[in-house]
């Protein structure tokens, strides 16, 4: 068997690889164009943790877990001939597409920005499609993390799934991916749609794997060494809510929260991410739910005071003393919206939840302060528009606050 790993190089990427390569000795082949490490560079951002080289870091998962089954293939998803060669070279058995432009932000910054974004994410999932069915992998399954943000925020609780429409007396299930609000996020719901059509076109196995706002800066693999570190952004444009309010606490800020902060998002650990994405990888084809199968991955809907007031508490185990403070919203937001999400599905895949929120503040914080000058140092980029020759500064901003789920530059 062999596993093709695309957006091996990022945060969740790196940290899905290990996980992968430690519970099989068959072939881990990880894909990546290192684009990631050269946006944040470009808003002039940087990992708090140190990163490794993808090379250092095989070495080192050689030496430290005995990994032979890894490779690193440095290429471009969205160049077709690339991808038809990748699969046609190692025929994989599982393909586990975590590659994309993550940052709602950043989609939202210029018109470029939101085509490259665009053309980027779907170009790279449709190569993938095409490319299994030309050659005649059509049994190979294909898993992507797309985003809770497809379910924009609804007032009923959100399906693992799709929905049920009733028109004039009618009934049917729909999917309902559609409610993203960026142009990054709009990308997932295209992704979504484009996988329900290759399933049905190509019969290609899917797990669309709706992954909420990630939490953490290790795993147990990564933990080990420090050239097995995994990436931690937390600039207004690549780090999500709760990693850039840890950085503002080791930076000595206090946490901002607009209004009530009452609305709630889904979030999840960097470890459960990581174990649901290596066990369906890894699924038995007889264990799998169906043939086309959605996945709400998250643990636990939080609410915007609740990551704040949970930076605060932990933050006293580390001496940081943050404040919480309550500001007038600017936004037109429902600042209670209660969401609500079934996740069963995903909950039968892991098991059981490993690390809890505030288990993961912990996490995060007891690395954190290991690289405070780091944070300290790059502390301006917590805010928006740093670069002068951008055609146009962030003015619609409030979008991307109003809109974005998991990477977003304020309270989200
Ligand atoms: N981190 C989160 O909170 C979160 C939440 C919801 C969904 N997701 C999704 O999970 C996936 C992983 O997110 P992440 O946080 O690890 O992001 P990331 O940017 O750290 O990882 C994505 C990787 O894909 C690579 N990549 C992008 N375009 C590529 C291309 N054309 N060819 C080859 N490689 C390419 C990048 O270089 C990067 O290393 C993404 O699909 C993202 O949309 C993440």
């Amino acid at each position: 068997m062999t596993v093709l790993l695309t957006g091996a190089d990022g945060y969740v990427g790196w940290p899905t690889a290990l996980r992968i390569a430690s519970r099989t000795d068959d072939r881990v082949v990880l894909v990546d164009n290192l684009a990631r490490r050269n946006w944040v560079e470009e808003v002039g951002g940087t990992s708090a943790t140190p990163i490794a080289t993808p090379e250092v870091r095989l070495e080192a998962a050689k030496e430290v877990y005995d990994l032979h089954n890894l490779s690193f293939v440095e290429g471009d998803l969205t160049e077709k001939t690339f991808v038809d060669e990748l699969l046609e070279v190692h025929e994989p058995d599982a393909v586990v597409h975590t590659a994309a432009q993550p940052s709602a932000p950043y989609s939202q910054i210029n018109g470029e920005r939101a085509n490259y974004t665009q053309h980027n994410n779907l170009q790279a999932t449709r190569n993938l499609l095409w490319g299994l069915d030309k050659h005649d992998l059509n049994d190979t399954h294909f898993i992507e993390t797309t985003t809770t943000g497809v379910y924009g925020a609804p007032e009923f609780p959100i399906p693992e799934g799709g929905a049920t429409m009733e028109n004039q007396g009618e009934r049917d299930n729909v999917p309902f991916p559609a409610m993203a609000g960026s142009w990054y996020h709009l990308t997932k719901s295209h992704d979504a749609a484009n996988m329900r059509l290759a399933h049905k076109q190509f019969d290609i196995p899917i797990s669309d794997v709706r992954t909420a706002i990630i939490y953490g800066t290790q795993t147990d693999e990564t933990a080990a060494d420090p050239r097995l570190s995994t990436r931690f952004d937390f600039d207004y444009y690549f780090g999500v809510v709760a990693h850039r309010f840890c950085a503002q606490a080791i930076a000595g800020y206090p946490t901002t929260v607009y209004g009530k902060g009452k609305q709630r998002k889904p979030f999840i650990s960097l470890e459960d991410a990581v174990e649901g994405l290596a066990r369906l990888a890894l699924i038995d084809p007889d264990e799998r739910p169906d043939d086309h199968v959605v996945y709400n991955q998250t643990t636990r809907a939080i609410s915007i005071v609740e990551v704040a007031n949970t930076i605060a508490e932990v933050g006293d185990r580390f001496d940081l003393n943050v404040s919480v403070e309550h500001f007038e919203n600017p936004r037109d937001e429902d600042e209670t919206h209660k969401m609500e999400i079934e996740n069963e599905r995903y909950m039968d895949l892991i098991g059981e939840q490993r690390q809890d929120f505030a288990a993961g503040i912990y996490n995060i914080l007891e690395t954190l302060v290991e690289h405070r000058e780091t944070i300290t140092c790059y502390e301006d980029r917590f805010l928006p528009g740093v670069l002068d020759d951008w055609e146009k500064e962030p003015a619609n901003e409030k979008l991307a606050y109003d809109n974005n789920t998991e990477l977003t530059s304020d309270a989200n």
